[in-house]
C-alpha cells in the first residue's frame, strides 16, 4: 500500500461511506480514544461529538490530512450554515457564494500546509465548493451528468417520493418500462465495470475482487436494498448517482446534521483533541504510543495483500485497549487469510445500522479485542 500511486491525491472530498454506521457504535460505546484512517475527514469527524478526548487520523495522502485539517477548523469555529455554504452542501451549491468563500478563508485558522494546498486549489476552481472536488467525486457526478445530455431529467422524479410506499410502489410500475430501465443500467454497466474504475479512477490499483457475486450483480443488489431502505431524497449517494450533485438537504451525510454537528463543535471546542498524521496505518500502529477504544479502518484491508492482509489485526492489537472495536469496511474484496485470534466477530450485534447504511456497497464487520 506504501507507494500506491493513486493515494497520493485528493481522492476524496465528501464522504463515500456513510458514517452513520461508526457514530451509531460510537454512540452507544463512547471510545475515549479513537483511530480513525482519514479520507475526507467526513467519516471520523462526526464521531468527535460523542466526547472522545482524543481522534488520531491517518492517511498515506497529505491532501486528504489537509482537507480534514480545513474541515476540523471550519466545525470548531463556524455555525453550521457557514460550513454548508463553504462546502456546497443542499439547500446551497458549491457554485454560489465564491466571494463569501474566499473571505472566510482567509480569515481561518490554519496549518501551512493546508492553507497553501488550497490557496492554490480555490484558485484552480475560481472560488468553488469543495464537496466535488476529490477524484471519487468528480468520477461519479460525471457518469450522471453524461447520461442526463441523453435522457434530460425524466429520472428527477424518483426523488420526489414522501413515503416507503409509495416510492416502492412507483418504482415497481417504472422499472417494468425498459425505456425508463435504460438510465439506470446504464448507470451499473458503468459503475459494474473495473476496466472503467481502473482507467479513470484508480490507475490500475483498484481493489482485487473476490467476492463470488459479478461487479453487474453486486451492483444491482446494493441499489435494489437501497431503494428498498429508505426515501431516495434522505440517500447522498442515489443523489450523486442519478443527478450528479445533492439536491435535496434531507440527504445530507451525518456530519453536516443538525443534532451531530453543534455536538461535534462542542467537543471540539471543550478539548476533544485532533491529531492528523501522514503515516501508513500498520507502521503507526506498531510504535503507537496511545492505547485505543475505537478503530475506523474505512476499507483500507480491502487493498492489502500478503502479510499485511494477514496480519493486520494482529499489528492493530498493540495499540487497542481490551474491549476496544475496530470496524472493517469490504469493498468487492473480502481480506483473506486474516489471523483473527485475540479478536471476536461482533458484527451482527450491529445489523439494524448496517442495515440502514446509505451506500449498501460495503460489507461491513466489527471486531472486539479480546486479547
Ligand atoms: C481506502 S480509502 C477509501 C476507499 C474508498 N472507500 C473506496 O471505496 O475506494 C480511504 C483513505 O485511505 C487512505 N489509505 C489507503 N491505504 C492506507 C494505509 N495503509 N494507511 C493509511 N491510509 C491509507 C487513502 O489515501 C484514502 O484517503
Amino acid at each position: 500500500m506504501p507507494g500506491n500511486p493513486y493515494f497520493n491525491s485528493l481522492n476524496y472530498s465528501m464522504a463515500n461511506e456513510d458514517a452513520a454506521y461508526e457514530l451509531g457504535i460510537c454512540r452507544q460505546i463512547h471510545p475515549k480514544k479513537i483511530l480513525a484512517i482519514c479520507g475526507s475527514g467526513a467519516r471520523f469527524l462526526p464521531l468527535a461529538s460523542t466526547g472522545p478526548e482524543k481522534i488520531t487520523a491517518l492517511d498515506l495522502a497529505p491532501q486528504q490530512l489537509a482537507l480534514a485539517d480545513l474541515r476540523r477548523t471550519l466545525m470548531q469555529h463556524q455555525p453550521l450554515e457557514h460550513y454548508l455554504r463553504f462546502m456546497g452542501y443542499p439547500p446551497y451549491s458549491t457554485e454560489a457564494f465564491r466571494t463569501e468563500r474566499a473571505a472566510l478563508f482567509g480569515e481561518l485558522d490554519l496549518r501551512s500546509e493546508t492553507r497553501s494546498y488550497f490557496a492554490e486549489l480555490f484558485r484552480q476552481i475560481n472560488w468553488e465548493g469543495l464537496l466535488y472536488q476529490g477524484r471519487w467525486e468528480q468520477t461519479f457526478i460525471g457518469i450522471p451528468k453524461r447520461l442526463r445530455k441523453v435522457v434530460g431529467t425524466a429520472y428527477d422524479s424518483i426523488f420526489e417520493f414522501t413515503s416507503q410506499e409509495e416510492q416502492d410502489r412507483s418504482l415497481a410500475a417504472k422499472l417494468k418500462d425498459p425505456i425508463w430501465c435504460s438510465v439506470p443500467a446504464a448507470v451499473l454497466m458503468l459503475m459494474g465495470n473495473a476496466t472503467f474504475f481502473n482507467t479513470v479512477l484508480y490507475r490500475g490499483s483498484f481493489v482485487r475482487k473476490n467476492i463470488p457475486d459479478s461487479y453487474f450483480d453486486f451492483y444491482s443488489r446494493a441499489f435494489k436494498r437501497l431503494f428498498a431502505n429508505g426515501l431516495t431524497r434522505e440517500n447522498f449517494f442515489l443523489q450523486i448517482c442519478f443527478l450528479g450533485r445533492l439536491q435535496y438537504p434531507e440527504g445530507n451525510p451525518v456530519e453536516v446534521h443538525p443534532d451531530v454537528y453543534p455536538l461535534a463543535q462542542r467537543a471540539l471546542q471543550n478539548g476533544t483533541a485532533i491529531e492528523l498524521i501522514v503515516r501508513d496505518i500498520l507502521s503507526f500502529a506498531a510504535k503507537a504510543q496511545d492505547k485505543y477504544d475505537f478503530v475506523s479502518l474505512s476499507n483500507v484491508p480491502s487493498y492489502f495483500s500478503g502479510a499485511p492482509e494477514s496480519n493486520y489485526l494482529q499489528s492493530l492489537a498493540r495499540c487497542l485497549n481490551r474491549d476496544a472495536l475496530v470496524v472493517v469496511r469490504c469493498y468487492l474484496r473480502i481480506p483473506q487469510g486474516t489471523d483473527t485470534s485475540g479478536f471476536v466477530d461482533v458484527s451482527h450485534e450491529y445489523e439494524e445500522l448496517a442495515a440502514r447504511e446509505k451506500m449498501q456497497m460495503y460489507r461491513i464487520f466489527v471486531y472486539r479485542y479480546v486479547g
